[in-house]
């Protein structure tokens, strides 16, 4: 547990860069030593602290790291990131030329920014500024569809300054337990990549899958599976096999104030808990502005991991406000103000998973995750100070600040 530098909010993530590199390998085990990995490091690596895990997995044999948007690309860079990046959510507005000069590689789905790229590549001197096309096969998001795809690729063939370098796709349903649609998407990919053989292109990288499809579809592995939630732990449904992924990230605070409440006593706003017994109720500094969802009021359970006669989960009572929640600590002996409190971690059958909390919370473990906000401080346990400056950046200062 890392030194505290306040006792009046001490709320903090801390990320088991370890168990990231585990999950890594149980994943890269899974998929077998062919196949490369790009880790999906998008969204502050899915909370995680996009430059630490960028650190991480640079050094652990990635084919490179996926971002959403050219700023995150470009954080990167900052920081020293030298391994590929690839930008997957094709938001470019004027940056193109930023997307060149910072040697990030597009996603691109749409002729205006085939164009823009070929312009912004002739202008920087660049003869094969490599993309990778993305193909719309059923996610209805992003990409070009089959329908146009002969024409995307003549138009991406008539500049020279231009290359395709990969054809990509990605999927709607692979998590969910009927893998018809996976199938009819992964066939449509199919019939687009040997239309571009047909015409000559021969784009080198080839990828379709997520976590879901990598973990239970060898035939959607192609050249590089994308892995966002696997590395951090969670697996996106019941229906994907566990290849021994265990979550990375535990979030913590501490109680920081009791009261002993007669039966009867509403707690919070809108008194959608009232106390039906003599109650003991403990205020946790953290709520919805540091990603505790407010849908998790009277919902959600945390652990104490330190109470008397070992770790015992209590529930969230009345609405988590902005700041701050309650939770009912009535049945547990001792309890003190400064204990110890998990929102998320913990072990074995006392532990809340990503999972769980979303559950609760009726949403899905990558919002749970990417929720946590700014506000919460990330910690690396285990790295030295000199690693820990260098693993952060500039993404999180208060992280240094804190030992
Ligand atoms: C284009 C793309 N590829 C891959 C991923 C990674 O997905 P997952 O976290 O399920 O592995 C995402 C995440 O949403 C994505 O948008």
């Amino acid at each position: 547990m890392i030194a505290l530098p306040t006792p009046i909010r001490p709320t903090v993530a801390e990320v088991d860069l370890r168990q990231l590199a585990a999950n890594l390998r149980c994943v890269r085990q899974a998929i077998g030593s062919r196949v490369g990995m790009l880790a999906v490091i998008k969204a502050d690596a899915y909370g995680h602290g996009a430059i630490a895990v960028a650190r991480l997995v640079e050094g652990l044999g990635v084919w490179g790291l996926g971002v959403a948007t050219v700023e995150e690309g470009v954080q990167l860079r900052e920081a020293g990131v030298r391994t590929r990046v690839l930008v997957m959510g094709a938001s470019f507005g004027r940056d193109h030329a930023e997307v060149i000069g910072r040697e990030l590689i597009p996603m691109v789905g749409d002729p205006g920014d085939v164009e823009a790229f070929a312009v912004a590549a002739r202008a920087a001197g660049r003869t094969r500024f490599g993309v990778h096309v993305k193909v719309d096969t059923g996610m209805s998001r992003l990409g070009v569809g089959e329908g146009r795809f002969d024409a995307f690729l003549r138009r991406c063939a008539e500049h020279p300054s231009i290359r395709v370098d990969g054809l990509a796709t990605h999927f709607a349903c692979a998590e969910e337990q009927d893998l018809s649609a996976t199938a009819a998407q992964l066939a449509t990919f199919v019939r687009c990549l040997e239309r571009a053989r047909a015409m000559g292109a021969d784009p080198q990288t080839i990828h379709a899958a997520n976590t879901a499809a990598a973990l239970r579809l060898p035939a959607a592995r192609f050249d590089l599976v994308r892995i966002g939630l696997g590395l951090y732990g969670a697996l996106p449904s019941a229906h994907v096999p566990d290849p021994g992924v265990r979550p990375a990230l535990s979030w913590t605070t501490r109680i920081n104030a009791l009261r002993d409440l007669p039966a009867g006593t509403p707690v919070s706003y809108g008194a959608t808990f009232v106390t039906t017994r003599p109650s003991r109720i403990a205020t946790l500094p953290v709520g919805y502005a540091d990603g505790y969802a407010r849908r998790l009021s009277n919902r959600a359970e945390v652990l104490l991991p330190g109470a008397a006669g070992g770790p015992r989960r209590v529930p969230v009572v009345g609405r988590v406000c902005m700041d701050l929640c309650m939770i009912d600590v009535t049945e547990v002996e001792g309890v003190a103000v400064g204990d110890a409190a998990v929102l998320l971690g913990g072990k074995g059958k006392l532990s809340v998973a990503p999972e769980q909390l979303a559950a609760w919370g009726e949403t899905i473990s990558y919002e749970v995750l990417t929720s946590i906000s700014k506000r919460v401080p990330r910690a690396y346990p285990g790295l030295a100070d000199a690693e820990l400056r260098q693993a952060t950046g500039q993404a999180h200062p208060a992280v240094v600040a804190l030992r």
